[in-house]
């Protein structure tokens, strides 16, 4: 049965764990062939700087041969349907590495690949980030078990992923979205259940000021995503006040480490120099993509 990683709760929560042992592991210049004589093929619908980077020298780290598609060449569902697409990729490659704008598109692609398909972002998801985050939390905190992380902005695909990242290894996240951008009632619902064996919980308001105090971690990410470009303006009048500032981070924890997922909009989502604010572990996330997805695909190969 092949396992593809398509939503963050398609690994179970004790799972978790462990791959993040590994990914530090990794890090740490343990040396792996995991995927000696493997190919992957990294296929993408919307720009990227990390996940490429990552996934591609991370490949290579574990001894594989990393292609990259881009969507001009391939035309993902116009071209040519996307379950064609899955099957010549199958029948050549070892793994897949997909990012697409709608989470049912990886869909259609995982049901008709008979290789490991992973999500490299959809609108829906960003379940890898969400590994580099809670290693990056366990590098800093020791632990994610019983830390206070706060979402401050949008609950989108990050936003999503992160919730079950922390609640499935029992840590406490507060998101504070502006009405209309909370994080979706299922998704929410669903953080909760995956991380309930945990002791993890996930909630909702509407004033960051709650939500940083007293937080461990605080995180943003950009109020417009890939593909929300024409609402921008929108949304920069909706997520007025929720910007995230030093004098916030000074509500939180007086140890309160900043992450961001990147790329940031300094003057929208973050005040401008804040990536550099000494209390800013953003560096350390990004890097941390490429040793929790080298754990990934060991794991699913
Ligand atoms: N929420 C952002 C994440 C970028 C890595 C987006 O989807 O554009």
């Amino acid at each position: 049965m092949v396992q593809h990683f398509l939503k963050f709760s398609d690994i179970a929560s004790g799972e978790i764990q462990p791959l993040l042992a590994r990914a530090i592991e990794l890090k740490s210049g343990a040396s792996s062939n995991a995927l000696g004589g493997a190919s992957v093929v990294l296929l993408f619908e919307k720009p990227s700087l990390r996940t490429k980077l990552s996934f591609w020298i991370g490949t290579g780290k574990l001894g594989g041969d990393p292609l990259y598609l881009s969507p001009e060449e391939v035309g993902l569902g116009t071209r040519e349907p996307v379950a064609d697409v899955a099957k010549v990729i199958s029948r050549m490659a070892d793994i897949a590495v997909v990012r697409t704008f709608s989470q049912s598109t990886i869909e259609e692609f995982a049901d008709a690949a008979t290789i490991p398909v992973i999500n490299a972002l959809t609108d829906a998801e960003h379940p890898c980030q969400a590994l580099a985050d809670v290693q990056t939390i366990v590098e800093q905190l020791g632990s994610v078990e019983g830390a206070s992380v706060a979402f401050i902005g949008d609950g989108n695909n990050t936003a999503v992923s992160l919730s079950y990242a922390v609640a499935g290894l029992g840590g406490h996240l507060t998101l504070a979205s502006p009405g209309g951008y909370e994080l979706p009632a299922a998704q929410l619902e669903g953080a909760n259940a995956y991380g309930s064996a945990s002791g993890g919980l996930v909630t909702q308001t509407t004033r960051p000021q709650d939500a940083v105090s007293g937080a461990d971690i605080v995180y943003t990410d950009v109020w417009t995503s890939m593909g929300q470009e024409d609402e921008t303006a929108r949304r920069l009048a909706a997520f007025d006040g929720y910007q995230v500032d030093p004098a916030l981070l000074d509500q939180a924890s007086p140890n309160v480490k900043f992450m961001h997922d990147l790329p940031a909009h300094p003057g929208e989502e973050i005040s401008d120099g804040l990536l550099h604010d000494p209390r800013s572990i953003v560096f350390d996330q990004a890097e941390n993509r490429l040793w929790a997805q080298a754990a990934l695909m060991e794991k699913l190969i």
